[in-house]
This record gives C-alpha cells, structure tokens and sequence, in this order.
C-alpha cells in the first residue's frame, strides 16, 4: 500500500500542496517519498529513502517550480525502500514521470521485453515498466494519453497512477484498477488522490474512480473513460461530510474496524506474490531436515495453523514455536539440516530476530515472511516473502493475520506439489478456493458485522470466554482469544477442543459463554460431541458456522455464518473474521479504544 497525489492547479505553486497531501497519506507508507513538478517544459524531481519529514529536511520538497504535480510515499512492495526504488519513476529520457500504488503482476515479462529493446532501468521497483512502456508506446507514434492507455491494457494487476510528461505539460492522467483512486475538484485547481484526507483542506468534492477508468484531468476540469473500450463516464463530484480525522480512516471509527474490513483487498493482493519465491521458499522447505516456524503473538497463531495445513497438504512435519522459547526448547536441535521459517509482520520482533539470529550462528537456513520489505527479517533471510497488506495502524493484529495464512496455504501447497503428495484435482481445487477467499471474507465481515455488534452487546458484561476449535480451527480459537482479551480485556481460555475435558471443562456453570469454531470438516462429529458435553453443563453456545449448518445452528445460542464452504486448511482465514469483529465490538461497547490497547505496542523491541 502506497499513497499517491498529484494537482493541477490554475496558478500557483504545486509542490507544498503536495508535500501536505503525502504528509496525510503518511498512513498507507512511510519508507520514501517523491515529487515531481513540470516548469517551462522541464520536469523536475526531488525523492529519497526516509520519512517525509526527514526528507524534506534534507531537500526541501516544497521548493520546486510549477503548478503541476505529482507524488508518492510509499510502502515497498518490490525493491528495498532506497532512493533509486522511490517513486515518481521515469522513462529513459525523463520525459513521463509515473507514480504507483499497487502490484504489477508481468512486470518481469514487459521489463524483458523492453530491455531488448534498449530501455534502461534504474530500480528494482515493478512500477518502473510504466512510463518505460508509456515511451516504447509513443515512440511506435501515439500521443499521451494513447500510449498510456495502451499500457493499461499491457499491465495485469492492480494500480492506481497518476502520470505527469512533458508531452502534455497542462494534464495529469490517472487511472484505476483495485487500488483507489479519488479526484477532488475546487475552484483553484483539480487533484487525485488515493485517500480523500489528502485533499479535503482543498475541497470537499470528491468524484471516486472505479476499477477500470482512466481520468485526464486538467485545472478546471476532469474527464473519466473506461479503460476497455474508451467510453466517456459522466460523473458528478460527491460533498464528502468527513471530518479530516474520520477520512483518514475512511469513515469508520478506528483503525482496526477499517482494517478488519481492508482483508478482502489484502488478501487479493497475496494472490499476487511472484512465482519465483514462493516456489523457491517451497523449495528449501522440501529439502529441509527439519522445519521450525518461528513468531510470536499472531503471527504465532498464523504458523500454528500452517503446521497443520504442512502436514496436511505437503505431508512435512513442521514445530511451530513461540519465538521467546525457541532457544530454551529447541534450541541445541538446531544444526545445518534446520530451516527457520520466520513469521513476522513487522519484521522487528526482537524475540524473533534473536532466534533468528541464533540459529544462523548454528548454520541453519533462514525464510522469512513479513510485511515489511527492509525489515530488519528481510535482511537475515535467504529467502523472503513480503505479504503484501500495507501498514496495519492498529495494534491488534487483524489483516496481517489473514494475510500471512493465505501465504502460508499457497507456500504449503507449493510443497504438496514439489513432493507430489496431493493429486492434480485436489491441488486445483485448493488453488480455485484460495482464489475465492477475498470474496468468501467479504461476504462474511458484511453478513456477520451486525450479529457481532448484537452479541458484544448481549454478552459486553462477561467476565471470561472460553474458545474451543479442532484440527485447524485449535489455531483460529487461539487467534479469538488473543483479540477478545487484548482489545477488549476479557481474560479468555482458548484450547483444542479435545483437550477441554482435562481441566477447563471444570470452569463451566450455566451462562458461561463458549465460543465453538465448527466448519464442515473431518473434525466437524467429534465437535458436536464437544458442544453438547457444554450445553449439559449449561454454558451459553456461540458458534462460527458454514453457511446453512443447520445442525450446529440448532445446538447454538448464537452463531456466526461463515459464507461459503472451504476446504479444512482453508477455514482459519474466513472463520477468524466473525470473532476479529466480536473482540471489536466488545472493546467498543465497553467504552475502550480498539486501536491503543493499555501497555501493548505494535511492534515489540524488546526481549
Ligand atoms: C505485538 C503485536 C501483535 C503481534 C506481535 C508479533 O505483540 O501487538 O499484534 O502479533 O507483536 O509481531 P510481529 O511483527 O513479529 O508479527
């Protein structure tokens, strides 16, 4: 996630205009920042690695010529947050300037081809094969905004852009395709943003891009075409009513609730990863003597479930380990055979790095799987994967989670496949189902917002919860547990549904809520047996269902409907979301803020 800006204006000087918009774009990226501006037909361009307000101190953004611009922080995606990787990326001859939010998927194949053809490259970014392929498009005799739509049809993945050239010196084009993108519109001049906080202290008139227009926009006017079949789209501005401090947060009252909501997109986004590193993570996990999965917090709970989904899929025995333990419990287990996978959001855990760290001094490999391209895990590893869910503001981790779970399944059934263990029908039918998770977790936070907003009501006063799951879903109750308890300060229990009976089970009297995660799986009998031994001692059932389980639903006090049917190693990435919600609006109901829980940080330096 990366946010981008660009104006045009009817006199006037762009760049402090754009150095505040990125400054309120700040959320969705802060590895490096860029401007470019256009002045007597010269393009100028200030970037560097490092926050905005570092950067403007090293090179003052405001002071640059001309009422045109562009500009772009960002959150690394392909390529390390250095200078050559920040944005506004150019063609050969610096004539077309290009900012990007986004992934794009065959940017491996354009920049071949172009390289052939003599383009030169200066970043490892995937954006870079945009104004390279805007130039290859002009040169073949199109004007601006041919070549640039021509791109767009080159280009598969998501973007928004705005493109500012030389060529063209009065307009920026802009387009969209799964990354926003929202044009402001003023007396004074006109802007497009991925955010409306960036221009609301200029307008409040808002016109949203869909996913596949193009907008060329000039200081008094905007026109929008589709991207397909170059159709004109008429489309008035909207009065946004935001406070600036609601549209930061696009409407919804925190972070976390917007971040919850933000899943579908982030796990989108994780069906892009490139091919090459999934394939080569798999490759070393085959080969490994043994696999450890190291993390903690959520990040955890996201290798307990792959433990499950590696054995299940790829028939690999893998120890998933607190990170904080894994010298003590596994540590003089560790030799050149061991493989690390290393599961970090952030990427700065420093229980995490330390067990890293150690277990490279015994000549173990190191994979690492994070969010944060330059973290200090990205550096240690041989291999990484960035999984692709943009900064995550609230401290409870919520899209970082789901994030992970859907690059661990693609990672596990790379595996399966190097190894041969599952058949061609059922690999297929896995990758079909991963494909349609984005939906199934849309559907699902929709369908099941307001059932958690009527349960955190019924139950807010509750003094303990108790979560139970099987096979798989023991890692999702977990993950339950840990949000009801660090947002919304109720003391829960979670455990393996079969392990209940050796202890907990001596918690229940009659009202005590238990939270049953029930998909349609192999563990789906046995965990009736579980909910009835409950309801004989009078607990209040609340269940996380598939859609249309009637029989559960019968069982159950409440319920959760999951919408649609997965696969066993799949569930923990739709099933969690109901109770992401519930831990949200029990926080809220009982007065607290979601987003800042008492004494817990985002990221844990320290031992
Ligand atoms: C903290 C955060 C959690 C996170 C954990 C691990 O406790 O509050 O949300 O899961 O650290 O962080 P990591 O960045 O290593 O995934």
């Amino acid at each position: 996630m990366c946010g981008i800006f660009g104006c045009v204006l009817k006199e006037g000087k762009a760049a402090p205009l754009i150095h505040a918009a990125l400054k309120k774009l700040e959320y969705r990226g802060y590895d490096s920042v860029g401007e470019a501006t256009l002045f007597n037909g010269v393009m100028y361009i200030k970037k560097d690695q490092g926050k905005i307000d570092e950067v403007h101190r090293e090179l003052n953004l405001d002071d640059m010529e001309g009422s045109i611009g562009i500009g772009h922080t960002r959150w690394a995606t392909h390529g390390a947050p250095y200078k050559v990787n920040a944005h506004p990326h150019t063609d050969c001859a610096n004539r077309i300037a290009v900012v990007h939010n986004g992934i794009v998927e065959n940017f491996l194949e354009i920049r071949k081809e172009l390289e052939a053809l003599g383009h030169e490259f200066r970043s490892k970014t995937d954006t870079e094969v945009i104004p390279h392929l805007i130039e290859e498009n002009m040169k073949k005799g199109m004007n601006l905004i041919e070549a640039v739509h021509e791109t767009l049809k080159t280009i598969r993945g998501s973007y928004a852009i705005a493109v500012l050239s030389v060529f063209e010196p009065n307009t920026i084009i802009c387009a969209r395709n799964e990354s926003p993108l929202i044009i402001g519109v003023s007396e004074e001049g006109t802007y497009c943003a991925s955010d409306i906080p960036a221009f609301l202290p200029l307008t409040n008139k808002a016109v949203i891009l869909e996913n596949g227009e193009i907008a060329i926009i000039k200081s008094d006017k905007y026109e929008i075409w589709t991207i397909e079949d170059w159709k004109p789209v008429k489309r008035e501005p909207e009065v946004i009513k935001w406070t600036a401090e609601m549209a930061e947060k696009q409407g919804y009252p925190h972070f976390m609730i917007k971040e919850i909501y933000e899943q579908p997109r982030c796990l989108r986004d994780t069906l892009r990863l490139q091919d090459l590193y999934l394939d080569l993570m798999a490759t070393f996990l085959d080969r490994a003597g043994e696999v450890f999965l190291v993390a903690a917090g959520t990040s955890y709970h996201a290798c307990l479930a792959a433990s499950y989904m590696f054995s299940d899929l790829a028939f690999l025995a893998t120890h998933p380990v607190i990170s904080s333990e894994f010298i003590e419990q596994e540590g003089m287990a560790v030799n050149i055979n061991s493989t690390i996978l290393a599961v970090s959001q952030s990427g700065e855990t420093t229980d995490t790095l330390a067990a890293v760290d150690y277990a490279r001094n015994r000549a173990a490999t190191i994979l690492g799987l994070t969010n944060v391209v330059g973290s200090s895990l990205t550096r240690v590893s041989r291999v990484y994967i960035v999984q692709q869910s943009g900064p995550e503001i609230g401290v409870a981790a919520t899209k970082t989670f789901t994030s992970q779970l859907s690059v661990l399944a693609q990672l596990a059934l790379r595996v399966a496949k190097i190894r041969g263990k599952i058949g061609h029908r059922q690999i297929e039918e896995l990758e079909e189902k991963i494909r349609q998770m984005p939906d199934i977790v849309e559907k699902t936070i929709k369908k099941n917002d307001p059932v958690a907003r009527e349960v955190a009501k019924e139950f807010r006063d509750k003094q303990v919860f108790f979560f139970l799951g099987r096979g798989i879903s023991s890692a999702t109750a977990q993950e339950a547990r840990l949000k009801l308890m660090e947002i919304a300060y109720v003391p829960s229990i979670a455990y393996p549904a079969g392990e209940s009976k050796h202890g907990p089970i001596s918690l229940i009297e009659p009202g005590f809520p238990v939270v049953f995660i029930c998909p349609k799986d192999e563990t789906r009998k046995t965990i009736i047996g579980n909910i009835m031994e409950m309801k004989a001692r009078g607990a209040t059932i609340i269940s996380v269902i598939e859609e249309g389980d009637e029989e559960i639903k019968s069982l159950s006090d409440k319920y959760f409907e999951v919408a649609g049917s997965l696969p066993e190693m799949l569930t923990p990435i739709a099933f969690i979301t109901p109770l992401q919600l519930l831990a949200y609006y029990m926080a809220v109901e009982k007065g607290l803020n979601p987003d800042k829980p008492r004494n817990l940080a985002k990221s844990v330096t320290v031992k």
